[in-house]
């Protein structure tokens, strides 16, 4: 994740509507391409695969093109995914390039090379200028209805300007003892329907995640992370309660430079 800039987690916004599209460089494309094969996998034992598409192969009508998500679908995928389609999201940003996760438009095929079709981020070049200029600005919920800790650190202001489904920002932060805990919880009401909303904001847990990893790393932070189990997938109205399901918990040491990065490998 050495190329991931930190600064792009207030510069990145979603494309809802592109008011200018510059068309991709040959050269731009295979930037692009090279970084597909550069993403850190969450759990490295799922098999995830992406494809950059014209927009003409999917039902999507923003950018140029689309980044198109198949993976395996194992414990902890749609986490997995998440966390490697942020890392796009806000490399693509440095790139000025605008991106929108798009969980409503759909590829021409569902399957590649025998993996089940995720997700897409629409993305298509632009001028600097569309970019969030005020991070501080667009619209997330109160820190004290997603952090439970002393005061209000850094950490959750950062944090907290990650993106998600329909903006309902599922998530949940602890801080005991030495640990932060992440929880999914049920966010924000949005249009689409609970149990589906269920199992995309497993999507937006992985998203988070990423931000609490580049969070660590950027304040040079020694933390050994463990992934939680969430619930299985199925049986979704059940579980859009406001239960607190534990996702990731970090543990905080001293720093130590040398081992800090490792700690963060894929587990
Ligand atoms: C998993 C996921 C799916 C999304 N799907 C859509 C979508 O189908 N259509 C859309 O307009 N925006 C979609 N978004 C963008 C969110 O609405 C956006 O991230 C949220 O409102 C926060 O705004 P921001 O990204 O500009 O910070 C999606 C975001 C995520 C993370």
């Amino acid at each position: 994740m050495n190329n991931i800039n930190y600064e792009m987690i207030f510069k990145r916004k979603s494309f809802h509507v592109f008011k200018e599209v510059i068309p991709f460089t040959p050269q731009d494309l295979e930037e692009i391409e090279q970084q597909l094969q550069q993403l850190m996998p969450l759990s490295k034992d799922i098999h995830t695969e992406f494809r950059l598409v014209p927009k003409e192969e999917t039902t999507s009508t923003r950018g140029e093109y689309c980044i198109l998500i198949y993976s395996e679908t194992k414990e902890g995928f749609l986490q997995n995914t998440g966390y490697m389609g942020e890392q796009l999201d806000l490399w693509l940003a440095s790139k000025d390039i605008g991106v929108c996760w798009y969980g409503l438009a759909k590829p021409k095929e569902n399957q590649y090379n025998g993996l089940d079709f995720i997700i897409m981020l629409a993305i298509g070049k632009t001028n600097k200028q569309y970019f969030r200029k005020d991070y501080t600005k667009c619209s997330r919920r109160e820190n004290s209805d997603i952090w439970n800790g002393q005061g209000s650190p850094d950490l959750i202001n950062v944090v907290k300007y990650a993106p998600s489904a329909c903006n309902s920002q599922p998530w949940y932060l602890e801080y005991k003892e030495n640990k932060v805990i992440l929880y999914r919880t049920r966010g924000k009401k949005g249009m689409m329907p609970l149990d589906k909303m269920t199992v995309i904001n497993r999507l937006d847990l992985g998203i988070m995640i990423l931000l609490l990893d580049l969070y660590f790393i950027h304040n040079k932070i020694h933390v050994i992370r463990e992934l939680c189990i969430d619930h299985p997938i199925g049986n979704e109205l059940a579980l859009a309660t406001d239960e607190l399901i534990m996702n990731a918990i970090y543990t905080i040491s001293e720093p130590k430079k040398s081992d800090f990065y490792d700690s963060l490998v894929p587990i």
